[in-house]
């Protein structure tokens, strides 16, 4: 099966992709931890991706249709994929439809104000890429690995206004996009983990 997450930032799509991937035995395909890893390593890609991860604003179309072309060419996404943070404009939509069949959109909906509480709570694992909120830690270790939690620098209260406009402007229009196309399944991002996981094995019939 091949599926999409969309919803802003915040909504849990990282949350709920590892346990959707998992369940599945399907490759998470996060956009964001791919730009990410390419900045702590320093590539081209990462250097020129930073100062528009920083600001909260898009990295260009053109560099992250690359990347998600190149990584679905390779063999572990023959038996399905799940597509977390990509596509994010109507362009990424549109050349996503040129070079693979889309099965599923899952939108998980969750309140402006809401988001704004989980990001500026998150705490991610710098050795396994965890995800926390601070309101549900003892300590500042991941309780898997026991590795350093950090935040991330797009966590800051002013990145995170920039990010929700940009959603808004830039990937809402997405929902009405794939609606149009029958692929949209919503579901209610702010019920406890559990119940979204639920949901959205639900809404993808599995
Ligand atoms: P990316 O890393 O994709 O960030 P994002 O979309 O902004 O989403 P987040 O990762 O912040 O949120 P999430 O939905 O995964 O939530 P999470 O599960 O962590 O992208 C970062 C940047 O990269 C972008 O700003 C852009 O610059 C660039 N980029 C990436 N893709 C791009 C693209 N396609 N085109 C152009 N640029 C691109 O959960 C959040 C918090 O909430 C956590 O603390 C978690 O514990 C908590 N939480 C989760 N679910 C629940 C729940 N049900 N109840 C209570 N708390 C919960
Ligand atoms: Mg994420």
């Amino acid at each position: 099966m091949n599926v999409i997450f969309l919803g802003p930032p915040g909504a849990g799509k990282g949350t709920q992709a590892v346990r959707v991937c998992e369940r599945l035995g399907i490759p998470q395909i996060s956009t964001g931890d791919i730009l990410r890893r390419a900045m702590k390593e320093g590539t081209p890609t990462g250097l020129a991706a930073k100062r528009y991860i920083d600001a909260g604003a898009l990295v260009p179309d053109e560099v992250v249709i690359d990347i998600v072309r190149e990584r679905l060419a390779m063999d572990d996404c023959k038996g399905g994929y799940l597509l977390d943070g990509f596509p994010r404009t109507v362009q990424q939509a549109e050349a996503l439809a040129g070079f693979a069949d889309i099965d599923a959109v899952i939108d998980i909906e969750v309140s402006d104000e809401k988001l704004t509480e989980r990001l500026s709570g998150r705490r991610v694992c710098l050795a396994c890429g965890g995800t926390y909120h601070v309101s549900r830690l003892n300590g500042n270790v991941c309780e898997k690995c026991g590795g350093e939690l950090i935040q991330r620098n797009d966590d800051k209260p002013e990145t995170v206004l920039s990010r929700l406009k940009v959603y808004h402007e830039q990937t809402a229009p997405l929902i009405e996009w794939y609606s149009a196309r029958g692929l949209l399944r919503t579901v209610d991002g702010a019920q406890p983990m559990d119940d979204c996981f639920a949901a959205i094995l639900k809404a993808l019939g599995v």
